[in-house]
């Protein structure tokens, strides 16, 4: 495995590479929940490329980009474990050329609720970093992880603008122990904050899923199980708990029974705040 960190020699590595090309795309401080995108991607593609780049467009300020943690080595060796064959690991101004302009790219309507509502731009950011990456390794496919359920759904509806038909693949939330999704952003929380956020957020959506499975399906009421144990977790401030039709994304209302709701799956999203750090979780409920 090779880490390339310029266009011009990730241009060179590619050519010799056999197609198809996979893209797992990260931010780096790369977990087993990365390395299940990488390994899902060598079971269908002869060449799998792992971008590392914290994208300082899809932050708030510039303080939350530089406190991101950067672990480069250890995601090395992490991404060619999993069975990478090519790092890209590019600087900002490989991505975005100081002497170009500043074009960003509309993520779409589907970008417009929970998490594009609370952190304003932020999708902007992806899709337009997205593109970036699939305009630079011209990717075949590439591999999304369904914890960030709204970003799957955005770069979807970004792929289906584009002419170069990558096929996005989605891979289940990876989690610990604890049920904690595994995020790089864990690592930012104390050992309070951690046990209180696994208290709280993936006991929240198993209730529901549990409930759910046995018969409940009123909106309302799975959203009472939920509450009761976020709201438990003095230290846990709740940003939204959703639910949402998992293809549009348009909201559920209160009154709504799930099967009559929507016609496919139902996304259930939160976003919680611990320590200072923001953290999302979903599942769906078929
Ligand atoms: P990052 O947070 O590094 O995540 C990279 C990919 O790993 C995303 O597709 C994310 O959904 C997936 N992922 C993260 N945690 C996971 C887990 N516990 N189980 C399964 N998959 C998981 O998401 C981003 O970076 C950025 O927004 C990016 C798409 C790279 C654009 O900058």
């Amino acid at each position: 495995m090779r880490t390339v960190t310029i266009r011009a020699e990730l241009d060179k590595a590619l050519a010799q590479l056999p197609r198809p090309v996979a893209l797992v795309p990260t931010m780096g401080a790369l977990h087993a929940g990365h390395a299940a995108l990488i390994a899902a991607a060598r079971r269908t593609a002869a060449t799998v490329v792992v971008s590392i780049f914290v994208n300082p467009r899809q932050f708030a300020n510039a303080a939350d980009v530089a406190r991101y943690p950067r672990t480069l080595e250890s995601d090395q060796q992490l991404a060619e474990a999993a069975g990478a064959h090519l790092i890209f690991a590019p600087s900002v101004d490989e991505i975005y050329p100081p002497n170009e302009p500043l074009t960003s790219v509309e993520p779409g309507p589907l970008a417009s609720r929970l998490e594009g509502a609370s952190r304003p731009g932020h999708f902007t950011g992806v899709a337009t970093v997205v593109s970036r990456l699939f305009d630079l390794v011209r990717p075949n496919e590439a591999y999304f992880g369904a914890k960030d359920a709204q970003q799957v759904r955005v770069v979807e509806w970004l792929t289906a603008q584009r002419t170069d038909h990558i096929k996005i693949h989605r891979v289940a939330t990876v989690r610990d122990g604890d049920g904690l999704a595994l995020s790089s952003r864990n690592q930012m929380l104390s050992a309070a904050g951690r046990a209180a956020a696994a208290r709280a957020i993936p006991v929240a959506l198993s209730l529901i899923a549990e409930a759910y499975a046995s018969g409940v399906t009123s909106v309302a009421m799975l959203r009472a199980l939920a509450e009761r144990v976020l709201a438990a977790e003095p230290s846990l401030s709740l940003d939204y708990l959703d639910f949402a039709d998992g293809a549009t994304l348009v909201q559920l209302s209160e009154n709504a029974q799930i099967g009559d709701a929507a016609p496919g799956e139902v996304l259930v999203s939160l976003a919680a705040v611990v320590d200072g750090v923001r953290l999302i979780d979903a599942i769906t409920l078929p």
